[in-house]
């Protein structure tokens, strides 16, 4: 397994390998656990080269005591690599993705970018996402792209600005991860105590209610909300938002009549997470 520092050497190890066959890409910010796994095992099924980029990426932390928290485990990282077969690691310093100078920003604007999560974090947060992605994509010039479904919002940012820009690269989404509780994989997990893990439970509980009660021929997204609402409020958990919306556009949906994304955020404690659904026509 490679590890480049640099853009010049990451183009360097791909150019030899390129003819092998596709190469995929699947960028992370380290901290890696069992869903990240899972997106590396999806890109060694499908691709030659296997690529996976570490980086913090500063610009999308709205908190300087966020990103200065954010977990950096390398070490462990670079042995997991290793262990699902990826061949080349980028692990570029922060002077490498923004050199003295740096001025530009890819920004999507509209819904997508600034409801929901954009909203919660700050516009910055979708710019810094947004701008990192396409660096990494322009670097690595992968085939394929692999994302998770966990993060739809960002996937629908990243969709939108691949399109845009035109930038030529499949984006593969992977389904969410889980434990075998249904708690979504996320680095954050370890910050929950035994009890708001359990009571996090009500998490995943209230959008397999709205699935149900989809199933059962409940259409109108006001009644499913408030059975979502009611399982998070009796595990005491008050959410940021539990939002039905057009997974492309992020525009709020009144009734499951096409493909509707149900997200949530809430803190339990002192720790933020998201989890998401799709109803109708998956
Ligand atoms: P990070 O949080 O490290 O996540 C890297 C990738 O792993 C993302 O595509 C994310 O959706 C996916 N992932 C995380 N938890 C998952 C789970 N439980 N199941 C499936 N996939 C999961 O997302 C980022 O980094 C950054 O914003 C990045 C795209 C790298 C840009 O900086």
């Amino acid at each position: 397994m490679i590890v480049a520092r640099t853009v010049a050497d990451l183009r360097e190890a791909l150019r030899s390998r390129r003819s092998d066959g596709p190469v995929g890409l699947v960028p992370t910010m380290g901290a890696l656990h069992e869903g990240h796994a899972s997106l590396l095992r999806a890109a060694r099924a499908n691709d030659s080269t296997v690529v996976m980029s570490i980086f913090v990426n500063p610009t999308q932390f709205n908190e300087q005591a966020d990103l200065a928290a954010y977990p950096r485990t390398e070490e462990a990282d670079l042995a997991l690599a290793d262990a699902e077969g990826v061949d080349i690691v980028f692990a570029p310093d922060a002077a490498e993705v923004y050199p003295d100078g740096f001025a530009t920003t890819v920004s999507v604007s509209g819904p997508i970018a600034e409801t929901l999560e954009g909203a919660e974090r700050g516009r910055a947060h979708f710019d810094g996402v947004a701008t990192v992605v396409t660096k990494l994509l322009l670097a690595a010039l992968p085939d394929h792209a692999y994302f998770g479904a966990k993060d739809a919002q960002q996937v629908a940012v990243i969709r939108r600005l691949v399109a845009d820009l035109g930038i030529p690269v499949q984006l593969v989404v992977c389904p969410t991860s889980r434990d075998a509780d249904g708690l979504a994989r996320s680095s954050r997990n370890t910050r929950l105590t035994p009890d708001e893990r359990s009571r996090a439970l009500a998490i995943p509980r209230a959008l397999e209610a709205v699935k149900d009660a989809a199933a059962h021929g409940v259409t109108d997204t006001g009644a499913l909300r408030a059975r979502a609402v009611g399982e998070l409020e009796a595990a005491g958990i008050h959410p940021e938002y539990v939002a039905f919306v057009d997974p492309e556009t992020f525009a709020p949906v009144a009734a499951v009549d096409a493909p509707v994304l149900v997200a949530i955020a809430a803190r339990v404690g002192a720790t933020r997470l998201i989890d998401n659904t799709v109803l109708g026509g998956a």
